[in-house]
């Protein structure tokens, strides 16, 4: 890039970010909300809350076999159409996926995908169902064995919670290495939530319910479950959702793990200038540098990423429609962030690298959660309730919370671009591979970051 350009880029980066900066007031921060609970049903109006709800706790299984005929004549249908057009020669999954693939992907789902066995899979631990703020509010409820138990000084209870597109399913490797950890002296009873509007959960019927809101919800849930006081930890939304329950609820929430990322305009500030003026110490990882600098490519792969977000962040319900109605589609819109977001250079492989990390099953498994659910306009609508009530952003976290940013995660955090939103930051680890979907990735990864950090803070060491 030649020197007038580069000069143009980076003094428009300075000129708006420079904007935000002073449209966000950002020296100050903002009160903690109050957050009053909530109905969100079907009829609903702010601030009015309808008498008693029922707060029994329901078993619930996940229940992938009994209306498959619809699912495979779709399947059947859109393959035999002859619709997909043909991907240009050589672009991999430069122009998004890549049709050739999907059409693997689409016929090992018809043929090959066990759903049966994949039901069972999940249904190995127990799942229930209970309407908060009028809701019905899916989750796993996983407790370890007496046996399990006894080999640990204590145990623990923690709450895991998911982002877009994700699901509870993005834990299920995770859960082992919780229930009998290693080099770990308490072991937990673990809750994996679905967000409402994914999965399992109910979507709220009317506006407003935002990531804040969803951490009120999830707060009732660990009380109804009879925990006074709990770990959390988030990937993606559930980072933020995560650490707003520290917000929250700074008496309840012991410490919070989650991946790295400050929405905070004073931390984007930092870290903006800090790359200008010293980009060897914001991004201490070759690997960061070499996808980060110069700055111009970081805010190219910033707008080719982010396309998806401004969408779901203003129409969530148009793209919606299609995704409802086809296997294909939905597929395809949401298996490309585990590819591009797993390693930014999958994009230039025919197959988007997605059976490197993980098995065909493991990310039908997903997309199957959303296909039985018909969840993902109400999953997407998190972006448009998040974008257009800036909640917490500005709010300090000041219970203890350590995150970890693996070197191909889809954002560009750094420590120096954390300090605003968490003061009391305890560790940032950086592990050597991995990407934005690290528990379901690389399990050992995520627990070995995180255990470290819930033992520290169990027994005061940090
Ligand atoms: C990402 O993919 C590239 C190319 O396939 C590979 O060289 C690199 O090691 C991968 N990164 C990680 C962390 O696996």
């Amino acid at each position: 890039m030649g020197l007038v350009k580069t000069l143009f880029v980076v003094l428009v980066t300075i000129g708006s970010a420079y904007v935000t900066y002073i449209i966000h007031d950002s020296l100050g921060s903002d009160p903690v909300p109050e957050i009053n609970d909530e109905f969100w049903g079907p009829g609903s109006k702010p601030g009015v809350i309808p008498g008693n709800e029922d707060e029994t706790i329901k078993p619930f299984k996940v229940d992938f076999t009994s209306d498959l005929k619809d699912l495979k004549s779709r399947l059947k249908l859109e393959l035999d159409s002859n619709r997909f057009a043909t991907p240009l020669e050589g672009v991999g999954f430069g122009y998004g996926f890549n049709t050739i693939y999907l059409k693997k992907v689409l016929t090992y789902w018809m043929e090959k995908y066990d759903f049966a066995k994949r039901e069972k899979w999940l249904n190995r631990h127990p799942h229930f169902k209970t309407k908060i703020g009028g809701l019905d509010i899916h989750f796993q409820h996983i407790k370890p064995t007496k046996t399990m138990n006894d080999k640990y000084k204590k145990t623990v209870p923690i709450i895991f919670i998911h982002g877009w597109p994700g699901s509870f399913v993005e834990y299920q490797k995770l859960i082992d290495y919780f229930l009998e950890p290693k080099n770990s002296e308490i072991n937990f009873e673990i809750v994996i939530p679905s967000l409402p509007g994914y999965g399992f959960s109910q979507a709220s019927s009317r506006p407003g319910l935002t990531p804040v809101r969803i951490a009120n919800i999830l707060g009732r849930l660990m009380k109804r479950l009879g925990y006074e006081k709990y770990y959390t930890l988030g990937e993606d939304w559930g980072s933020l959702i995560s650490t707003d329950m520290g917000i929250l609820y700074p008496d309840r929430v012991k410490g919070t793990h989650f991946s790295c990322y400050s929405f905070h305009p004073m931390d984007q500030f930092k870290q903006f200038i800090s790359t200008i003026f010293s980009p060897t110490t914001t991004f201490p990882s070759p690997r960061a540098r070499e996808r980060y600098l110069p700055l111009s490519k970081l805010m190219g792969y910033s707008l080719r990423e982010s396309g998806y977000l401004h969408i779901q962040a203003t129409k969530p319900d148009t793209i919606g429609i299609g995704l409802t109605q086809s296997p294909s589609g939905l597929a395809a819109y949401i298996l490309e962030k585990f590819s591009t977001w797993t390693n930014e250079s999958f994009m230039d492989k025919e197959d988007g690298g997605l059976e490197h990390k993980f098995t065909m099953d493991e990310l039908l498994d997903n997309v199957m959660v959303y296909w039985v659910s018909k969840c993902i306009t109400s999953s997407m609508r998190l972006y448009s309730e998040a974008f257009n009530n800036w909640h917490t952003f500005r709010i300090p976290v000041t219970t203890p919370t350590a995150c970890v940013i693996p070197p191909e995660d889809v954002v560009a955090a750094s420590e120096v671009g954390l300090m605003s939103k968490f003061p009391n930051l305890k560790h940032f680890s950086s592990p050597n591979s991995g990407g934005h979907f690290l528990s379901y990735e690389a399990p050992e990864v995520a627990a070995k970051e995180a255990l470290k950090f819930f033992n520290d803070i169990e027994f005061d060491k940090i």
